[in-house]
């Protein structure tokens, strides 16, 4: 009983003391060891209870010192005795948002067939967004449901195509002109898992003697072999735009479900991509390019639709939200 008071008032200043507690009284030599020692020469009679008595006393004395080492071995640590050999706490790095990868592997595909890369503003007047792209004047898109407006002056907009920037460049450059224009695009729609109100273009335009639609399918093959995968084949279905004539609709075949037909396909095998033509000879001469001299062809596609096919994403909502559980999965795809 003395020794088992005794244990209870232990205390020790550090784990390592604890552990001189430990040697003192539980390990093979120790106080609580000999005592067991002793045991065999207990008469039959007290073994029972000198035995019980005995097994308490080690349990007991065995809880103390554990718990002293416990508080030593935290409390040692947040003094500075810190492990030096740990690897440090490595420090987040960012990424690029996935449709920023995307414009880049788009205008890295282009930039091998020597197209440059041209900007222009997201605030146009309409000669650069309609009237030079050859649209009538009461042309629906002009309508104040897709378009919006800056201070209801119908002649200052944002763009709801980047095919603004074409006429830009032909207004300022003859031919050969062949270059891509990625940009933001703006227009008056309800938001939804597939549309939003502002989306991502990249437009593309080749002037020069004797471009051929022939030029034109093989240059969107090469992209979409580059973009989806050697075995992406085409298809073109004829289409309008008013700048454009003969227009077309591209689409790919559906490489996620190998032709057999998904819900990115709606069981068809394909998949539209983008809009594509020769360009009209009214669009050359309203940018004062010689309309008998040159031919010359444009496509333009949404990079969100890009992106949401190659990434298999199902709502376009998630590009515009950043959440960085969302942008993070897209870190490795430089
Ligand atoms: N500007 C068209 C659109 O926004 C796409 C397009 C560009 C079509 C160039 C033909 C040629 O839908």
């Amino acid at each position: 009983d003395a020794l088992l008071s005794e244990i209870k008032g232990l205390k020790a200043t550090s784990s390592n003391e604890a552990e001189e507690l430990r040697i003192k009284y539980l390990s093979k030599k120790g106080m609580i060891s000999s005592l067991f020692d002793e045991f065999k020469t207990v008469p039959p009679t007290e073994k029972k209870a000198v035995g019980q008595a005995l097994n308490q006393l080690k349990n007991e004395a065995q809880q103390i010192i554990q718990q002293l080492k416990e508080q030593h071995e935290q409390s040692d640590t947040s003094h500075g005795k810190t492990d030096l050999t740990r690897p440090g706490a490595s420090f987040p790095l960012g990424g690029r948002h996935p449709l920023s990868v995307v414009k880049n592997q788009i205008v890295d595909i282009f930039a091998r067939l020597g197209f440059t890369v041209a900007e222009g503003p997201e605030i146009e007047d309409d000669w650069h967004v309609f009237s030079a792209l050859n649209f009538p004047p009461e042309h629906p898109a002009r309508d104040m449901q897709d378009t919006f407006f800056i201070h209801k002056d119908p002649d200052i907009l944002l763009r709801t195509h980047t095919s603004s920037v074409q006429v830009r460049v032909m207004e300022k450059e003859q031919p050969p002109i062949r270059a891509i224009f990625p940009g933001r695009v703006f227009r008056n729609e309800a938001i939804s898992a597939r549309a939003h109100c502002i989306f991502h273009q990249v437009e593309g335009l080749y002037i020069e003697e004797n471009v051929s639609f022939a030029d034109l399918r093989q240059t969107l093959l090469y992209f979409a072999k580059e973009m989806f995968g050697k075995e992406t084949q085409i298809r073109l279905r004829p289409s309008y735009f008013p700048f454009t004539e003969p227009s077309a609709e591209m689409d790919i075949s559906c490489t996620l479900c190998g032709g057999e037909g998904c819900t990115m396909c709606k069981y068809t095998g394909w998949v539209e991509i983008l809009g594509c033509g020769m360009v009209d000879p009214n669009v050359l001469e309203s940018c004062n390019i010689d309309s008998k001299k040159y031919t010359g062809f444009a496509f333009g596609m949404g990079i969100e639709r890009i992106t949401v096919l190659k990434y298999q994403i199902k709502d376009i909502r998630l590009f515009f939200e950043n959440d960085i559980r969302f942008l993070e999965q897209f870190k490795s795809a430089l």
